[in-house]
């Protein structure tokens, strides 16, 4: 009895640590450095330099969403034969994290001022998700890996062509997004059905278009 509550407050200071964490902006990539380093930092009119920021404040959201889904996975699903393969997805999650701040950094603009709602909602899906059950979890993974690749896809449309170290960090995510969501349904992942998914475009949508701007 004793054991158990322990471990419950051990894994909620670890989430309370992470989100903490997270939301700081002080992210160190844990292993690959940022693409944008083999890109020479090209000078930009404020207009494009402004809507590049917008686009990386948005795709650096979408980062805090996701170690917040990771972490509220990690506190209730099992995954009993996948949580290596997760671990690795969540490493590479804090990898674009990184990245993203310190593009963000170098286009002198700050995070998204809502990233701590972003988190709550997430972490409040993800663990809800791994309540249900382990395929309901790894779906959810999947699906909104999903709308993370139509939204890295149309930035590298809108991005300023000029922003080479922009482009490079979206285009390295993107691969990885793909990847993390073949990961989620091969292991057993449920594919959402297409009113599900529409719900998510609605509520991704509402996201970027608040991000960009806050
Ligand atoms: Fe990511
Ligand atoms: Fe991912």
């Amino acid at each position: 009895m004793t054991q158990r509550q322990l471990n419950l407050v051990d894994n909620l200071i670890c989430s309370v640590n992470r989100a903490l964490f997270t939301l700081s902006s002080n992210t160190r990539s844990p292993g690959r450095a940022s693409p944008a380093m083999q890109e020479a930092n090209v000078d930009m009119s404020e207009v494009e330099q402004r809507h590049a920021a917008g686009l990386m404040r948005v795709n650096h959201a979408g980062e805090v969403c996701a170690q917040a889904l990771y972490q509220g996975q990690a506190l209730t699903a099992k995954l009993p034969d996948v949580r290596k393969e997760m671990e690795i997805a969540a490493e590479e999650e804090v990898e674009h994290l990184a990245w993203c701040e310190d593009r963000l950094r170098e286009l002198e603009a700050r995070p998204s001022l809502l990233n701590p709602l972003w988190y709550s909602m997430s972490f409040g899906i993800g663990a809800a998700a791994g309540l249900i059950s382990d395929k309901v979890s790894l779906g959810f993974v999947a699906a909104t890996e999903e709308q993370v690749c139509k939204h890295l896809q149309s930035h590298l449309e809108s991005l300023p062509d000029q922003d080479a170290r922009s482009r490079a960090v979206v285009k390295q995510m993107l691969i990885d997004e793909e990847k993390h969501g073949h990961a989620a349904l091969d292991a057993g992942g449920l594919v959402f059905p297409a009113v599900v998914k529409a719900a998510m475009t609605a509520v991704s949508k509402l996201m970027t278009f608040s991000s960009y701007r806050v």
